[in-house]
């Protein structure tokens, strides 16, 4: 479930163009990404996220031995849980440079309203898979099993919404399994 290298190696040179500091990973499973990602990093706080501590630890030892543990905030929890505690709080409005996507597809639409608030004006919201094998695009011969996918529908939709998002510029990377990529206009 791990993002590739070359994907890992794309959102860090992201990271480091863009001087990024404060930023947020929801869905990190064992840690790669947000490895890659805290490699990228300056010294500060980074807030990431999970369902489940299970598979971070299997990950945490080569955290540690990369020596970014620090830069590391791991909260066990739904992810909209704590996207919705965070926009209670207004002193984190528009106080992340960065969020990484990679949780429940399902969700990917409401993480977009909630980020929109919380990342600032020029920030970076990344979202994973939205290539989803190709599934995305419909074609004639769809099987019916493919159409009842809750999480092909739930990207399609996504990027149907995205395209017409005046809210953010937009790029659609064809990397690894697709990198969507929003930066916040206003
Ligand atoms: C594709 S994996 C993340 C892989 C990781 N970003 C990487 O590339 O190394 C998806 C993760 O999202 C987590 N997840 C799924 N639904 C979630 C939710 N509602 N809230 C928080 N985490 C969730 C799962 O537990 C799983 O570990």
């Amino acid at each position: 479930m791990s993002v590739p290298v070359d994907e890992g190696q794309l959102i860090s040179m992201l990271l480091k163009i863009t001087n990024a500091k404060r930023t947020m990973e929801l869905g990190v499973f064992t840690g790669y990404s947000l490895l890659t990602t805290a490699l990228a990093l300056p010294d500060d706080g980074k807030a990431t996220i999970d369902k489940s501590r299970e598979a971070y630890e299997v990950g945490l030892p080569f955290i540690r031995k990369a020596g970014v543990e620090h830069k590391i905030d791991f909260i066990e929890s739904d992810a909209m849980a704590v996207l919705n505690n965070l926009l209670n709080n207004e002193k984190q409005q528009g106080a992340f440079d960065f969020a990484f996507v990679d949780a429940d597809k399902q969700n990917y639409i409401n993480y977009h309203e909630a980020l929109l608030k919380l990342v600032k004006i020029g920030g970076v919201i990344a979202y994973d898979n939205t290539l989803w094998s190709g599934r995305v695009v419909p074609s004639s011969d769809q099987h019916q099993e493919e159409m009842e996918d809750t999480a092909t529908d739930a990207l399609r939709s996504l990027n149907s919404f995205l395209a017409s998002d005046s809210r953010v510029d937009l790029s659609l990377v064809s990397i690894a399994d697709g990198l969507t990529l929003c930066r916040r206009l206003y």
